[in-house]
């Protein structure tokens, strides 16, 4: 975990300690995330990136992401862009390396930088990356045959999703199987298996099509500090094609097209259309759609602030039918900036008023409630709130008490206990400290074992 330099981290390890006993702790029967895999394949993106900078595709997004933002970009704005198109180029790289679906691997990507394995593993992240999220890849072709083994801790994810998607960087889903429809034996096991036949009443199986390139695997953490992704591996079953696998230098050319591709869709796509083209300080109304990494059984809702010092932005969130919600702040390039500051809650971390809603406030300073999103010391950034686990069937569109919702206003901070429902929820400083100690502890879990 490379969040905090170590002179920050030896003033956070007592709180840490104390609430690493409470909370579920990694040690204890392993680590889901950190495999023998997933170390191969860091190590891989690691020695690729010291090889190969692209630099004029660097400069390229770079240019695309600031006409996405558009005029005027401030300097704060400016002095992130770097950062954030370095992981860009990384993602790129990550999606690369496992993309041999005749030596499929599980691989955990589209995550913040950290230390492990003695590897400085650099941040993957991109496109509005959920904190909540464990994002992890598995490349599939449709003539081949795979079984997926998965194992379950406890309850398991809030949300777990396995989308079939046609290709690595725009995502558009080819077949999907959903966590509720997924049959987990009662000792927390399961198998998946994926191949082109068609199996339509066979349970966790997903049928592959010529179009499928990856198994996209989410597992949505609700509460960060109890619950654990699944354990995840990956079998090719009956291959006797004896293919070699690819070369650095088709994973090389794999990954300059994935950042080519990478600078349309999240610089012109999701920065550009779906969050710029919204009027500041707005959130665009919820909407489902299958494509640009969006699942068919999500709604999400786009948007960017700009706030001053002693200004708040206050939303007010209906879960309608959504199993879970999130609502995460990202950066001015849609990604997050530190995810173990308080930069989202979930339905499962926020608290809701009395008829279901959830009141959050954003702002530089804390205003003290408990739903405060922390911008970070931003005045500018963007957002992509996420309902999950929605019928399917259900129209966005319509104004019923069941669907997803959000409203947002601007007001002073001096204004803001005006326009706070009097059952809002307030914090001291204490409690203040506490919860973020259990939110450090509770992120540091992934990367430990
Ligand atoms: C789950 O993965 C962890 C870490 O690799 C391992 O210690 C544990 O034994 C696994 N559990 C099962 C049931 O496979
Ligand atoms: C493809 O999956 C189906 C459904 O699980 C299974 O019955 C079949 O054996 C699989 N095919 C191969 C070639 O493994
Ligand atoms: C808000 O986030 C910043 C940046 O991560 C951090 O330095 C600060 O301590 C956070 N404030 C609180 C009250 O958590
Ligand atoms: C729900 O409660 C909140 C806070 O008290 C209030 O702002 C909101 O208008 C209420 N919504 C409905 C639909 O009653």
């Amino acid at each position: 975990m490379v969040f905090f330099s170590r002179h920050q981290r030896r003033g956070l390890l007592a709180p840490v300690i104390a609430v690493l006993a409470m909370t579920a702790n990694a040690a204890v029967d392993g680590n889901p995330l950190a495999t023998s895999d997933q170390q191969t394949l860091d190590a891989l993106a690691i020695k690729i990136s010291q090889d190969k900078s692209f630099p004029v595709l660097t400069a390229e997004a770079k240019a695309a992401y600031k006409t996405a933002h558009g005029l005027p970009i401030s300097e704060e704005a400016s002095s992130s862009l770097d950062a954030a198109i370095e992981e860009l180029a990384f993602s790129s790289i990550q999606k690369a390396v496992n993309s041999d679906s005749y030596f499929p691997k599980v691989y955990w990507v589209d995550a913040g930088p950290r230390n492990w394995f003695g590897l400085d593993v650099p941040g993957g992240r991109y496109s509005y990356d959920n904190p909540d999220c464990i994002y992890r890849t598995i490349p599939i072709d449709s003539s081949l045959s795979y079984i997926i083994t998965g194992y379950r801790h406890g309850a398991g994810p809030t949300d777990v999703t396995f989308s079939l998607i046609s290709d690595p960087n725009s995502q558009n889903t080819v077949a999907h199987l959903s966590g509720s429809d997924l049959v987990v034996n009662s000792d927390g096991s399961y198998t998946i298996t994926v191949n082109s036949t068609s199996a339509d009443n066979q349970a966790n199986h997903i049928q592959s099509t010529s179009s499928a390139k990856q198994l996209l695997i989410r597992n949505n953490l609700g509460n960060w500090g109890t619950e654990k992704p699944d354990n995840l591996t990956v079998d090719l079953v009956d291959d006797t094609s004896g293919q070699s696998a690819i070369t650095e230098a088709e994973i090389i050319l794999a990954a300059t097209w994935n950042l080519q591709e990478s600078i349309v869709d999240y610089g012109v796509g999701a920065l550009g259309i779906k969050t710029s083209l919204n009027k500041v300080n707005t959130l665009s109304a919820p909407s489902q759609s299958s494509t640009l990494g969006t699942l068919t059984t999500q709604a999400s809702s786009f948007g960017h602030f700009d706030l001053a010092d002693d200004e708040a932005l206050v939303a007010t969130v209906t879960q309608g039918d959504a199993d879970y919600f999130v609502f995460p702040l990202t950066n001015p390039w849609i990604i997050t900036s530190n995810p173990a500051s308080q930069v989202s809650l979930n339905s499962k971390q926020a608290v809701a008023n009395t008829n279901g809603t959830y009141t959050f406030v954003v702002s530089l300073a804390d205003p003290g409630v408990y739903n405060w999103i922390n911008t970070t010391g931003l005045h500018e950034g963007t957002f992509m709130v996420r309902w999950q686990g929605l019928p399917t069937s259900s129209s966005s569109s319509t104004s019923s008490t069941s669907s997803p919702a959000v409203e947002v206003q601007v007001v002073s901070l001096s204004e803001l206990a005006s326009v706070l429902p009097s059952e809002t929820r307030y914090v001291t400083s204490a409690e203040r400290q506490s919860l973020l100690a259990q939110r450090v502890a509770a992120y540091a879990q992934r990367t430990e074992f």
